[in-house]
Order: C-alpha cells, then structure tokens, then sequence
C-alpha cells in the first residue's frame, strides 16, 4: 500500500536524522574508551558499532567458548503445522492442555469441560518452565525432578466450539474453566529406562494453582488501602494469581512465577469517577475503559472496577511458592514491584544480597531489578523464605554513551515524596510505573526475559519489538531502542559494575539487532550475516553449561513471516553472534520455556496457543495430535545418543 510506503520512507528518514546525532555521541565513547575504529558505523545503527568494540574488549577476559554444535534447521513459513528439529535429535511431547495431572483427575473431554476438571487437568497456554530436580533442589538429578509450568492465559475461540470472538458472550462454565486454566502447574517427571519422560500421575507434588487459589500478599504493599477489597478487608489475601508468563528459580529452591498482562481481566474503568485518583493509576496501567476481552465480569464481580475498584492493585506482582511443598501457600511479592512482569530471575551478588532482575513487557516500559537487604544462607533453607520482601527495587536508565545506572524507586527519594503523591513505599510499589515515570527511567522496547549468564555474568536482556518506537506519538529511537518501528526486536548485552550484580552502575552494548540477516538494519554481534539463521521478535532467553544462550521466540511470523523457533547463540569467541535455529514450532505458536536438565541431555520447550490465529470450528493447526484441535503442550527434546543438547 502506499500510504505504508510513505510511512516507511519517513521513518528510514527519521532514523538517519537521529542516525547523524548518534554517530556523533558514539564517536566521543570510542575515543574516550580506545576501542577500534567504528567500521561498521551507519547510517541508523550505529551503536551496532559500540557493541562490536565491545565485544573485542570482552573477548579478551572470556574463557574459551564452546559453541553449540547441530545441523541448524530450516525456518518454516506461518502455514506449516509440523515441528523441527535438527538431525540426531528427536522430540516428543510430555503433557497437554486439559491432561490429567492427579490419580483421580477425569480424562480431557473437549465437549464436557467444567470448573470442577480443569482444576484437576493441565492448564491452558504454557508458557515458563522450570526443571527443579527430585529429591532436593540441591541435587543435580536429571532424571527426576519436578516441573513448574506457567499457564499464562486462555484462547476460548480455541477451547470452545462455537465461541463468539467478535461478540464474546461466554457462559459461566466457559469463563470458570478458564480461571481455572490460568495459573500454574507442578508435575513430577521421570526420565525411563528407554530415555523417555514421562508425567508421574499419582505423585504426591502435583499440584495446580488457579485463578482461584488462596494467595497471602506480603511486603511493603501488604497492608495498603488499595490492597483492600469489599471480600478481603485485610488487603492480604487474594485469590489466584493470573497471566502467569515467565518467571524464575531462587537458590533456595523455590519459584517466580511472574503476572504479567493481568490489566486485560478488568473492566469498566470507565465508570470510575475521574475525580478517583485511582483511575489514573489503573489507566496508566492500561485497564479497559469498557468491558473486558473475556468478559468474566459478567459472572465475578471482583473483574468490574466498577463494582469492585481494588481488585486490579491485587494483580502484577511476583508470586513465590515452595514446588517441593504442595501445601505451601503462594505469595505475592509487593517488594518487587508492580507492573507487567514478564519474569524475575535470581542471581546471588558477592555480597550475599538476591538479586532479581524484572522486564516489564508493554511497549516503552521499563527494565528493573530488586535487591535484597538480607544475605542468601546457604545452610539454612527457611531463612531465606523472606528475602524479597525487604529490600530497594531500582529502575534502569540507559545513557547514550553505554554507561548506564539503576535508580532507586525508594519513598523519600527525589520526586517520590508526598508532594508528588507517593506517600509510603507501598505506594510507591503499587504505582510503580508512575514511579519510575518520575524518576526519567528509559522506556525499551517492551523487556520481555532477562537472564544472567553464569559464565560471563553479563545480563542478556530480551527487548522483543516495538511497532511505536520512532513512530507517531511513541518514543523516539535513543541509543538502547536504535530502530524506529522495531518490529524484530533486539538483546541488550550489560555488566554490572565490578560483575556485581547488587551495582548502581552498569555499562551496555546491543548484542543483537535481530530480524531477517537480508535486513540491514540487522545485526549480529558483528557476526557474518550470510551465515546466521533469520531470527524476529525473541522473548525467552536461557543459557547452556558452557554459556551459549538459548533464545525462543514469540511473534516471527509477524515481525518476517516465519514461524516461531528456538537459535543458539554463542556469546563468546568468534562464534559470538552466530544465530542457529535448533527449533521450529508450529502454525499459530509461539515457543516458550525454554529450560534445560542439569545435565543439558534435555531440553523442555512449552509450544504456547498453538493454532491462534483460527478458530475451534476454523482450525489453522491441530498439533500435536491431529485430532481435530490444537493442544497447548510441554515438549521434550532429546539427542539420539543422548548428547548434551548442542555438543
Ligand atoms: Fe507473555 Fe511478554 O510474554
Ligand atoms: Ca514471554
Ligand atoms: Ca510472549
């Protein structure tokens, strides 16, 4: 279309406008730091150019990499239904949408589902998985462990014939299976004699969490008036925890599992006087003016803000539970922050303070990390339980020169005083986005996973695109956000000052501009283009034994018309930068996990909303069982010769 043209030469224009600003600013950081000459600076994507040096200068320090080693696959276009992998590696699936996970649990029954089923099956829509080894977290058992598995949230034009998604008019049954297939799963697995998984029905550790399981809500939050709903008077209570996306593993052996797009279950902000000043709270958090796109205030009024103007703040956190106690009661991080969570991972600083690093995945948002004021024990497993409750949350600000610093969203600190309307750290934590808003954090390209490399150290944070950058009302391209309608995404490369993760200064560099390698806005660590698998929009981010990270991907096929994949990326030596595609999901999917065994023999991957994009009735995938529909489902990946994955 025209008018698409002219869009796009105004944006190519308006990045080689900023392009010249940039060129400039990175020019003064290359001499001042003696890096190489910036050969590869132009025109828009210069900072390609920063990275690049950075990258020499890091290789330097690095232990010899070992860079992953399988027959790369072939992407497949959006159409294609199957799944791949490479030669000498087989995959089979472990568990589907609607499976029973306990001895009594009734048989998935597409035609019969209810509430009371659901709560017994595995859940819609999987997304984070986390391999927590049996008997003990502290072991490296491989062939035994415990599988925690976010159901992030429900497709009902999938689930349900006849479901109307212009007019959406569910039933009570429909809209309580649907509760009851958000939230999370553990599952007991166990590798056989034949090398096979298998779920482990009957044990004792499966368990299902809702969205309407009892939760505690702790931190500086706990207690506040918002906190406080017409059933919970104490604003520590809340049942359930929903749009579970990713999440993360402490060293103490229990679970993050992170809420993160939870605005999209409430509605009718609209009836809300704007006079409230909570209503601009909710909308700065984007609740629906009207109603909801699952329309389950029709049947719980806790959903309808206007009926119900607290439930929302309830919503957005980091849950911790204990996998290896199926009674332990979820809890409800306040201290963390508030916002659309896309994760929380753990690294321990040298000091002993818990760090967890946190994305918040909506367009301009912001990337954040709490740190603890108490020190990880080792030895005494309970007295950790408590640590992300007390500590100081920070927000990041990324400077153009490739220094950056974390800011303190703590009460009393610069704008977050009373005169500003943050009068207590839990409200500080309850807007946090205000917060940060206020403190001049820098708005990405929605933050989706971030994980620290335990070989390098460095933080490896996942930006996965953003239509609006540079475009209209949305920011402008600033060096950490370089393309304008970035519509592949990008990975930001960042060390924390001294490898410590508990710093309030860091230093930066893009590690990878992703998209098609014909693209030339492309970039790969510098790595040849000709040589790369084309890789668009990566969300979820884990990394081998020997430090390769491992990206799955959530919206290629809008971003360069490929399915979703999982690439190996070395991030060391001169293999850094070199893009593999190990996996190809299938029509409608995006993939998730993905989460490797101790040993790196297998590798799960959740295949999450196969089939979106169709209907119940329309199907456009009905993997894995060609039975009709498409089945949300955990894989596993094995070598024949039960290999490392990738060696
Ligand atoms: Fe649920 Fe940000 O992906
Ligand atoms: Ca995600
Ligand atoms: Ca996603």
């Amino acid at each position: 279309m025209g008018g698409r043209d002219e869009q796009d030469k105004l944006i190519v224009r308006s990045v080689e406008g900023k392009g010249k600003e940039f060129e400039r600013i990175l020019e003064e950081r290359l001499s001042r730091r003696d890096f190489l000459k910036a050969a590869a600076v132009t025109s828009g994507l210069v900072v390609a150019a920063t990275a690049m040096n950075a990258d020499v200068a890091a290789a330097q320090t690095r232990p010899a990499p070992l860079p992953p080693k399988f027959g790369k696959v072939a992407p497949t276009t959006p159409e294609v239904d199957e799944i791949a992998v490479p030669d000498g590696y087989y995959a089979a699936t472990l568990i589907r949408w609607g499976e029973p996970i306990f001895a009594d649990a009734p048989e998935f029954d597409v035609w019969t589902q209810t509430k009371e089923k659901q709560e017994k099956q595995f859940g819609y829509n999987c997304d984070y998985v986390g391999y927590f080894p049996l008997p003990s977290y502290t072991s490296n058992n491989s062939t035994r462990g415990l599988l925690v598995v976010n159901h992030e949230y429900t497709n009902p034009e999938l689930m349900f014939p006849g479901y109307d998604v212009e007019n959406p008019n569910p039933t009570r049954t429909q809209v309580d299976v649907e509760l009851a297939a958000h939230g999370v799963s553990v599952i007991e697995v166990a590798r056989g004699r034949d090398g096979r998984w298998n779920v482990v029905r009957n044990s004792p550790y499966n368990r299902r969490l809702t969205g309407y399981t009892p939760m505690t809500v702790s931190g500086p939050a706990a207690d506040h008036e918002w906190m406080k709903t017409n059933a919970d008077p104490t604003g520590r209570n809340v049942l359930g925890t929903l749009n579970n996306c990713a999440g993360g593993k402490t060293p103490w052996g229990t679970v993050l599992t992170a809420e993160e797009n939870f605005h999209q279950y409430f509605a009718n902000l609209r009836a809300m006087p704007n006079s409230d000043y909570r209503k601009a709270i909710h909308n700065r958090y984007g609740m629906p003016s009207g109603a909801s796109e699952r329309r389950w205030e029709n049947f719980h009024d806790r959903f309808d803000i206007a009926k119900e103007p607290n439930e929302g703040f309830r919503f957005g956190w980091i849950v911790e539970f204990d996998p290896y106690n199926p009674n332990s009661v979820p809890v409800k991080r306040t201290a963390l922050g508030r916002f659309r969570h896309e994760a929380a991972t753990i690294v321990i600083a040298p000091s002993g303070q818990v760090v967890a690093y946190s994305g918040d995945d909506a367009r301009g948002e912001y990337v954040y990390k709490f740190v603890s004021n108490g020190r990880y024990n080792p030895r005494n497993r309970a007295a950790n339980f408590n640590l992300l409750d007390d500590g100081t949350l920070y927000v990041a600000r990324f400077n153009a020169d490739g220094t950056g610093e974390w800011l303190p969203l703590k009460h009393g600190f610069g704008p977050l005083n009373e005169g500003n309307g943050f009068m207590s750290q839990g409200d500080v934590l309850i807007k946090t986005r205000n917060a940060a808003d206020a403190l001049g954090a820098t708005k990405m390209d929605r933050p989706e996973d971030i994980e620290t490399n335990p070989v390098n150290k460095k933080v490896y944070i996942i930006l996965t695109n953003n239509s609006q950058r540079g475009v209209g009302n949305g920011p402008p391209v600033d060096a950490a956000n370089p393309r304008a309608n970035n519509r592949a995404g990008h990975i930001i490369e960042l060390t924390e000052e001294g490898n410590n993760h508990a710093a309030t200064r860091f230093t930066w560099n893009i590690f990878i501009l992703a998209g098609l390698p014909t693209d030339e806005s492309t970039y790969f660590a510098g790595y040849d283009k000709s040589k790369v698998s084309p890789i668009g929009a990566p969300d979820n981010i884990v990394f081998d034994l020997a430090g390769n990270a491992w990206v799955a991907t959530d919206g290629a096929a809008s971003a360069i018309k490929l399915n979703d994949g999982l690439f190996a990326i070395p991030v060391a030596g001169s293999e850094r930068g070199h893009v593999q595609q190990f996996f190809s999901s299938v029509a409608g999917s995006e993939v998730c996990g993905p989460e490797f065994t101790p040993d790196n023999r297998t590798l799960f991957l959740a295949i999450q909303h196969p089939g979106e994009g169709g209907t119940f009735d329309k199907p456009i995938s009905t993997w894995p069982d060609r039975q009709g529909l498409a089945r949300p489902s955990v894989i596993t990946i094995q070598a024949f010769d039960n290999r490392r994955i990738g060696r």
